[in-house]
């Protein structure tokens, strides 16, 4: 199955699956993930994008388990922002056993990055194939880059007008992850402590089983928290040697004292 087609599935199966969640806490509306790629609530197509005001390309950057997902969810759910998450695009893939799937799968399995020329290929494409349908709105991207090299590749393509780094602690990031199950099939996160499933072990949408991902075993998350410091916050350098502006940090260990900082910030822009 080729990327293009892998995608138009995937959209369409967000169209069957979108879900609402009520974080209790702040009672703020999150959307779940399409797998891969999410939009709008019950919609995705893109002609129901508002028109961004500063910001066409936005990235999310963090440590493994930092709430990127759960912040990206609420991007797109209040601007309306087309969701790329590379990590739900490679479990996509891996659950249609392409070609890149059959590839990732033991990188992911292992805390590894999967290579560049890989991750490259595959985003970039699925970038390009939005921006053609895009006349209007933003793109938020999720998971990529991961490496310098990643990063050279978008910015000579696609370059990003800004990037929201979540600044959170490693000991806070062990914690949240071993309360973390999922949806797989459309990348739906539940936290045992925070956000649970209204049935024990069961998506609040389709009442299918949630699992654990493999990459939560506590030694698999230590080396992708390895891999986080060694490849990929020199990305954050990256980006701040071509404009120290473009990169906004936001630092804190509660998704929902983050959010509404990081809301106040794109209020301005979107
Ligand atoms: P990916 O799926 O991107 O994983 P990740 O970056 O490691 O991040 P996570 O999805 O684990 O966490 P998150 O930041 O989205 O946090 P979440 O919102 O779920 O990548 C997986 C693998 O794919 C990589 O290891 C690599 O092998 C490969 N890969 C992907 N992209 C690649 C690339 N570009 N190049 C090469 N390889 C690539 O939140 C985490 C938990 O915390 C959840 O349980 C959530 O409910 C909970 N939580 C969130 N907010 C709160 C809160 N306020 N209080 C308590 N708990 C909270
Ligand atoms: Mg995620």
């Amino acid at each position: 199955m080729n990327l293009v087609l892998a995608i138009l599935i995937l959209t369409a199966r967000c169209a069957a699956s979108a879900e609402t969640d009520l974080t209790p806490s702040t009672g703020i509306e999150i959307q779940g993930h399409c797998p891969g790629v999410s939009e709008k609530q019950g919609d995705c197509s893109s002609s129901t994008m508002t028109i961004s005001k500063l910001i066409r390309r936005l990235i999310i950057m963090g440590p493994p388990g930092s709430g990127k997902g759960t912040v990206s969810g609420r991007i797109q759910k209040t601007y309306d922002s087309f969701h790329l998450s590379s990590g739900d695009l490679l479990r996509s893939q891996i659950a249609a056993k392409t070609k890149e799937g059959i590839l990732a799968e033991g990188f992911i399995a292992n805390g590894t990055l999967v290579p560049d020329d890989v991750m490259v290929n595959l985003i970039l494409s699925a970038l390009k194939s939005q921006e053609l349908q895009m006349s209007s709105g933003s793109w938020l991207l999720d998971g990529f880059p991961r490496t310098t090299s990643q990063a050279a590749a978008l910015h000579g393509s696609l370059p990003a007008d800004f990037v929201i780094n979540l600044d959170v602690p490693f000991d806070v990031i062990i914690d949240r992850v071993k309360g973390r199950w999922v949806h797989l099939p459309s990348g739906r996160v539940y936290n045992e402590d925070w956000n649970p499933p209204k049935e024990n072990g069961k998506d609040d949408v389709t009442g299918e089983p949630l699992t654990k991902r493999d990459d939560d075993k506590p030694e698999t998350v230590a080396t992708r928290l390895t891999a986080y410091q060694r490849q990929t916050q020199p990305v954050l350098d990256f980006y701040r040697g071509i404009d120290a502006s473009i990169v906004k940090n936001f630092k804190g260990s509660e998704t929902n004292v983050i959010w509404p900082m990081i809301k106040e910030f794109l209020d301005e822009k979107l």
